[in-house]
């Protein structure tokens, strides 16, 4: 099977082909999130906003990513339910099942598979390069696991098994998704042609939403409670976490790098709002902080109450849940499943 005759197994939604009315075949899009916690804010503005807000452009798929959740330590009973947490949240943010396929990663088994074929053709050179790996494996690396180490190739299998085109993701994991473009050129060089070699495709406007109390870093799940935002928050909580959000000693609200903290708060503001900086800047002048934090907090419980709302509806039917994680699983299964039976073939183990 050629790349691409291969890629033209299109994921087509029920009722809905993955072909635009030119008759053009769409571009297939795939990423991947980790069950690692709720997910913040920054989760939300960084990454899923795009992916919901796409849906119609792209042939969409979605992973839980809970395989790479456990290469640090998880409690077997908070993995269990951050992974149907973040699975409920995608959808309660509009990822929709009938558009999207959106799948749990444990429930194909084919990734890991095929990430045990790819780990023998990727050189230990190319890993050692990883920086992410570098920076989670923290001060004694002989400790993290070689699960943590070899996280970029299961990646790579996350993403090739379904032969996509693009890959939105954060600019941390770009390093990542040209891996898996190197993966895929040297194993077609040596079988023959297989795979797609994605690309990237990184956002610049919201890509990092900075900590609450400590702008210089990006908000993070892993950090401390009022450095972040988490996407269930209620709005009493999101209201105080904003009013004590750091900002400086000057008055004017302007979006001016050089201050991060009102930085930050104002571009959260423009990703929510949707309104150029000009038209922001123009509200808030002869406006104080309080004034602005007070909009601030308005705008992210505008945004996340309904999804809350829809979120609690879906955990309140672990049934229907369960239903539809089987659903994505069983929409992409037939193309998991040829591309490993393929690359099975190729390399002699079939
Ligand atoms: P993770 O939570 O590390 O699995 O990341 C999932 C997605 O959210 C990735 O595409 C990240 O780049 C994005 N993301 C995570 N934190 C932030 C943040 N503070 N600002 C913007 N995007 C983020
Ligand atoms: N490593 C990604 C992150 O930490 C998550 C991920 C796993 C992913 N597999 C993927 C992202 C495949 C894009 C494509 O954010």
């Amino acid at each position: 099977m050629s790349a691409s005759t291969s890629a033209s197994a299109r994921i087509a939604p029920a009722g809905k082909p993955a072909e635009v009315a030119s008759g053009a075949k769409r571009e297939r899009v795939f990423s991947g999130i980790k069950p690692s916690g709720t997910p913040t804010l920054g989760n939300y503005i960084g990454a899923i906003r795009h992916w919901v807000a796409e849906q119609d452009i792209y042939d969409n798929i979605y992973c839980v990513v809970d395989l790479h959740a456990i290469t640090v330590p998880q409690d077997p009973e908070e993995l269990r339910f951050n992974t149907r947490q973040l699975y409920a949240l995608l959808v309660a943010s509009g990822l929709d099942p009938a558009r999207s396929a959106i799948f749990v990663q444990s429930h194909m088994h084919e990734h890991a598979e095929l990430a045990w074929v790819l780990d023998c053709v990727t050189p230990m050179g190319w890993l050692n390069r990883m920086t992410q790996f570098k920076s989670k494996a923290g001060s004694d690396r002989e400790l993290a696991s070689a699960g943590l180490y070899t996280y970029p190739v299961l990646m790579a299998a996350d993403i090739l098994i379904y032969h996509a085109d693009a890959v939105p993701v954060g600019e941390d994991q770009k390093q990542h998704v040209e891996l898996a473009r190197d993966v895929a050129n040297t194993f077609n060089n040596r079988f023959g042609e297989t795979f797609v070699e994605p690309r990237p495709i990184v956002r610049t406007v919201g890509a990092r939403i900075m900590s609450l109390d400590d702008p210089s870093k990006k908000m993070s799940k892993s950090e401390s409670e009022n450095s972040y935002i988490s996407m269930i928050d209620e709005p009493a909580a999101i209201r105080k976490k904003i009013a004590r959000a750091t900002t400086d000693s000057e008055r004017t609200i302007v979006f001016d790098e050089k201050r991060p903290g009102i930085f930050n708060l104002l571009a959260i503001y423009q990703s929510l709002t949707g309104r150029s900086q000009d038209a922001i800047e123009a509200e808030f002048e002869g406006k104080g902080y309080k004034e602005f934090k007070a909009a601030l907090a308005d705008a992210v419980v505008e945004t996340l109450e309904p999804i809350q709302q829809r979120y609690k509806a879906l955990m309140a039917d672990p049934d229907g849940l369960e239903r539809l994680m089987a659903e994505g699983a069983a929409k992409v299964q037939p193309t998991a499943q040829a591309t490993l039976q393929t690359v099975l073939e190729k390399v002699g183990l079939r």
